[in-house]
Formats: structure tokens, C-alpha cells, sequence
């Protein structure tokens, strides 16, 4: 080949470079190894609030009051007062646009899933997912008896997901400053200079805040 030809041919090969990192051929990193269904599975536990994604199982509010003196109550107190200042999970309704507001399942969580999969993944603290998928229904189905949205004889399952239905639900909503706010919005933001030339009234120095040397404390810490 001559020198020419093998420089075009080079030249060829860079050129295929870009199309190869593009084919669909997985690229291989060297490490780690494709995650496994089962593995996926045991990360892919969230819950949506029309019950899409819900374990089988059931469980009832008297299980669940049981489960609960035994593995919540410690913190979260017997009636979900809370014990000490671990988080509130009842009462506080219509706290929320008060100067101290109470957050709790009642008064704030929006949707039952919430509750759930918040409970499925991070409770009870220090032991999480401890809970058998029918514990973690009885469990919810308790705190939100202690909330008054269910009743002390309701059982949590698939089934009877919809029926319950959280106060502070309408509390939420899309974000709507594109039309709440628009009067505030300038399509064209000033972007440079944007105030009068400012004036300097004072500086500092004047009221001696700033230690020089002559004001610094002598032979460091009294
Ligand atoms: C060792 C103490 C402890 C135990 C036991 C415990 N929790 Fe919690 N819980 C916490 C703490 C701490 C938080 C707040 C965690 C955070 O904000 O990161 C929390 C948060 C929560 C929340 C969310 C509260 C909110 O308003 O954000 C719920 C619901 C809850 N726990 C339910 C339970 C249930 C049900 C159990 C029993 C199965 C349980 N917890 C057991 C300490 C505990």
C-alpha cells in the first residue's frame, strides 16, 4: 500500500470511529455487572396514589394498632402524638396557615401512598423494611385510623385503596404562577444596570465594625 493509500484508509477508520459509539452495541465499562430483575425489583417498591404499584396483601386498623405499640410508638407515641420530638404523625388540623403549623398525615399528606410508601421504605427507623407487606397495610390502616380517615374496623388492601380519602388532598396543586403571577413577569428582564446609579451614604469604617490594628484585641483570646 502506499503512503497515500494507508493515509486514507486511516483516515477512514476515524471516520467509522463516531459511527461505532453510536451503534446499539452496549459499551463495555469494565466494571459492574447488569442489575438482575430480582435486584430491580427490590428498588422498584414505589407506590402512586390511585394504587399503581401496591403489594398483595391486606391489613386491618386492630393489627395494625398492635404492630404499632410495638414498632412506632416509641417514637412516634402511643397515639401518634409523638414521644419527645420524634415527628407527629396525628392531629394538627387546620394548623397549616398558622405561624406553627403541625404537619401530620391528617394535616398535610395529600395522598394514602404517601403514607405508605414513605412508612414501606424508611420505617420503623433503624429497621427499615422490616415490615411484611401485610404489616405494612395494618400499620397504615392504624395511623390513618388515628387520623379519623378510616374507621376502627377498616382493612387496607388493593381493594379498598380508594375509599380512603385524605383531608388535605385539595391542599395541593399544579403550580399556576405562569397565570397567578403573570402580571410580575417581564418578557423582557432588564439584564444590565437595572437600578438608578447607587449612592453611597456611608461606609463601615465609620462605626469602627471592622478590627484594624489598632482596635484588635491584644495577645490573642482573654
Ligand atoms: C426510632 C424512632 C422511630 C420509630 C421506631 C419509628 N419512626 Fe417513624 N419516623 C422517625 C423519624 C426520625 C422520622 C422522620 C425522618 C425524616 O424526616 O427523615 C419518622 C417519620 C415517619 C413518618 C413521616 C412523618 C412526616 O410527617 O413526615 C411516618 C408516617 C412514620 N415515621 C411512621 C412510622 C411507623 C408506621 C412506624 C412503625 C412501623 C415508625 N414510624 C417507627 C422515627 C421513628
Amino acid at each position: 500500500m502506499s503512503k497515500w493509500a494507508s493515509l486514507v484508509a486511516g483516515c477512514a477508520l476515524l471516520l467509522a470511529a463516531p459511527a461505532f459509539a453510536q451503534s446499539a452495541k452496549p459499551r463495555n465499562y469494565g466494571i459492574g455487572t447488569p442489575a438482575t430483575p430480582q435486584q430491580i425489583a427490590g428498588w422498584d417498591i414505589d407506590v402512586r396514589p390511585d394504587g399503581e404499584g401496591l403489594p398483595p396483601g391486606k391489613g386491618s386498623v386492630k393489627d395494625g394498632e398492635k404492630l404499632f405499640l410495638e414498632r412506632c410508638a416509641a417514637c412516634h407515641g402511643e397515639f401518634g402524638e409523638s414521644a419527645g420530638r420524634w415527628p407527629q404523625l396525628a392531629q394538627g388540623k387546620g394548623t397549616l396557615a398558622t405561624n406553627d403549623p403541625v404537619k401530620t398525615v391528617g394535616s398535610y399528606f395529600p395522598y394514602a401512598s404517601s403514607v405508605f410508601d414513605y412508612v414501606r421504605r424508611a420505617m420503623p427507623f433503624g429497621d427499615a423494611q422490616s415490615l411484611t407487606n401485610d404489616e405494612l397495610y395494618a400499620v397504615v390502616a392504624f395511623v390513618l385510623n388515628l387520623n379519623d380517615i378510616v374507621d376502627d374496623k377498616f382493612v387496607l388492601s388493593k381493594e379498598t385503596w380508594n375509599q380512603v380519602k385524605m383531608p388535605n388532598a385539595d391542599g395541593f396543586y399544579n403550580d399556576d404562577r405562569e397565570t397567578a403571577e403573570k402580571a410580575f413577569w417581564n418578557k423582557n428582564p432588564c439584564m444590565k444596570d437595572c437600578r438608578a446609579p447607587v449612592k453611597i451614604t456611608g461606609h463601615a469604617s465609620v462605626i469602627d465594625v471592622t478590627p484594624d490594628d489598632k482596635t484588635a484585641r491584644k495577645g490573642g483570646v482573654e
